[in-house]
């Protein structure tokens, strides 16, 4: 049964049902939303998960750095990456929808802008969406681009989760670009000893289980999640 509050339209029962939908090219988004998905099954909420598949299929690393080159010259100019259908049970309408991705080249990945092209009024339409962004540092106008796309679509975008890596300019940039192109930095002479690590910590993956357990606090008490504070010191070093 659906109740109207605020003029949205709530479910009124504790538990919701959460569509979790995305894209990670190397993993740093899925390590992230799989923290937020486990806190949410443990609040007891119901939780689908669908993964994009690129069609034909993307491979990290790229297999050089001429290849990693090419890659980001054509998502900086937005060329989508065609993906395949999604599983009937996206359509089926959510108490939220989480829609995880990283920045490529200043913009939503390639992935995701095929999704919005293709589906987005048809799975967005009348649905509150919270967008999670991973990225190395520069989020700012993949979050604006995404979030106008989905009000387009019909969404309501409350808020918008973003983490970006540690490691501190230039070598997080010189970090990602080898680690994409299929070297090895962490072991490089010299760049090992700034750049140890690629992607987000261990800190930053307990930060996104906390803001699950606070999605889904706010869930249980039909509250919007505009009031959740997820600008923080560890996802935005
Ligand atoms: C082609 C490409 C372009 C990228 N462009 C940006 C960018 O403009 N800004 C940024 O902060 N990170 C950029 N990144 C880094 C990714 O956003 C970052 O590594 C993210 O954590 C990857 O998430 P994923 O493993 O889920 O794909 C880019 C990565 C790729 C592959």
């Amino acid at each position: 049964m659906m109740v109207a509050v605020n003029d949205t339209q709530v479910n009124p029962t504790k538990t919701k049902r959460i569509l979790i939908i995305g894209y990670s090219f190397s993993g740093q988004t899925s390590g992230l939303v799989r923290q937020i998905m486990a806190a949410l099954q443990q609040a007891g909420h119901e939780v689908v998960k669908e993964r994009l598949t690129p069609d034909p299929a993307l491979k990290f690393p790229t297999s050089s750095i001429w290849a990693c080159l090419a890659m980001m010259l054509t998502t900086f100019l937005r060329i989508r990456t065609p993906i395949q259908a999604l599983s009937p049970v996206c359509f089926t309408g959510f108490d939220l929808i989480i829609l995880g991705g990283p920045t490529w080249s200043y913009n939503p990945s390639g992935p995701i802008l095929s999704l919005i092209d293709r589906d987005g009024k048809r799975l967005f339409a009348g649905q509150t969406v919270l967008p999670v962004i991973s990225c190395r540092g520069y989020w700012r106008m993949h979050r604006w681009g995404l979030v106008r796309l989905l009000v387009r679509s019909g969404a309501t975008v409350p808020n918008c989760i973003v983490f970006s890596h540690p490691n501190r300019e230039p070598w997080r940039t010189i970090g990602v670009f080898l680690k994409i192109a299929g070297k090895t930095p962490e072991r490089w002479p010299i760049l090992h000893r700034h750049y140890t690590h690629f992607g987000h910590s261990r800190d930053q993956q307990d930060e996104a289980a906390r803001f699950g357990t606070l999605i889904g606090q706010a869930l249980s008490r039909n509250q919007s999640l505009a009031g959740i504070e997820f600008h923080t010191p560890l996802a935005l070093p």
